[in-house]
């Protein structure tokens, strides 16, 4: 018999537009509830990506706090994804500027505090570079044992986007998406190797916009614009939604087939830097860490998505 109370999870994120689909489809439902948002660079800038989660959950009408992460990786130079999401990150007219600010309090002091004084460990969906959580594990190791998984979106096991061989999230941060995946934490990976199975076709975008609420046409509106980089380098037929992949698993998890394996990232200088490494097979010999996505019901996954963004204002 399905809970009554909704799952808490912590959501780790640069929004972003994919990012904002997955914050709303995480609202919008009524099987999980977002305890805290915390923001970190990716995208664009930090001040960006905080004053965007801080737009969404506004105009959403939801109420959780927002703390502020880190503004650039543990080693690597920063780089953005301007050019996918537009110089503010998120290319969205019909959201508006927010009206509250975030916390006063750090997002990584917060996940310390507030990991250590739950009774139920919690979930972290991640859809960013991995920064804050893996400063808040080097800082305070014990909180692994009250995050029951970390779901993200990084890598691929296949081809990459920032670099022929590494996805931009772990491109970001690559010793930080090892420090998590090496903690001890059960992760559960959306890779590329996914993500690009999920594409707004127009015929998707189209549906979403007959939508008859006020989100349905602002949700195609910010797919209409992250089309043309996915139709110009990729040659799909529309954007894909990389992030909401994450919450779409959490809330139907048979939408995907997953397989356990060991994943590490190459953090070494060279043309696989930044490139998540799959042992499918346990060639190594080294404990599975990942639960790694490796196909999708893309008409279920947006059946799904549809039928939240309906439930929106
Ligand atoms: C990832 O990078 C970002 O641009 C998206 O929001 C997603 O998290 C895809 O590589
Ligand atoms: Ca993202």
């Amino acid at each position: 018999m399905p809970s009554l109370t909704p799952k808490p999870i912590l959501f780790d994120c640069d929004p972003g537009i994919d990012d904002a689909f997955a914050i709303a489809m995480a609202y919008a439902s009524t099987s999980i509830s977002i305890e805290a948002v915390t923001t970190t660079y990716g995208n664009v800038g930090l001040d960006n990506t905080t004053n965007n989660a801080l737009r969404v959950l506004e105009w959403l009408g939801c109420d959780a706090p927002v703390y502020v992460g880190v503004p650039g990786a543990l080693l690597t130079e920063t780089v953005d994804a301007s050019g996918y999401h537009g110089v503010s990150g998120l290319e969205a007219p019909g959201i508006p500027e927010p009206t509250r600010k975030p916390e006063a309090l750090g997002a990584i002091p917060f996940l310390v505090d507030h990991l250590r004084s739950v009774d139920e460990p919690r979930t972290i969906v991640a859809t960013g570079p991995l920064t804050n959580l893996a400063m808040a594990l080097q800082l305070a190791p014990d909180i692994a044992d009250k995050i029951e998984q970390v779901v993200f979106m990084g890598g691929s096991t296949d081809f990459g986007n920032d670099s022929p061989a590494a996805e931009f999230n772990m491109m970001s941060d690559p010793h930080a998406a090892q420090i998590v995946l090496t903690s001890g934490v059960a992760t559960v990976m959306f890779g590329l190797n996914v993500t690009h199975q999920v594409i707004a076709t127009p015929a998707r975008i189209d549906a979403l916009r007959s939508i008859t609420n006020s989100a349905g046409p602002v949700f195609a509106d910010m797919l209409d614009f992250f089309s043309a980089i996915y139709i110009e380098r990729y040659g799909f037929d529309g954007p894909v939604l990389h992030d909401p992949c994450t919450v779409a698993w959490l809330l139907q998890p048979e939408l995907f087939a997953t397989e356990n394996m060991r994943v590490d990232v190459d953090t070494a200088q060279g043309l696989s830097y930044g490139r998540s490494v799959h042992d499918r097979w346990g060639i190594a010999g080294l404990t599975q860490n990942c639960e790694v996505a490796m196909n999708a019901d893309v008409d279920g996954f947006f059946e799904l998505l549809s039928d939240l963004i309906g439930r929106l204002k």
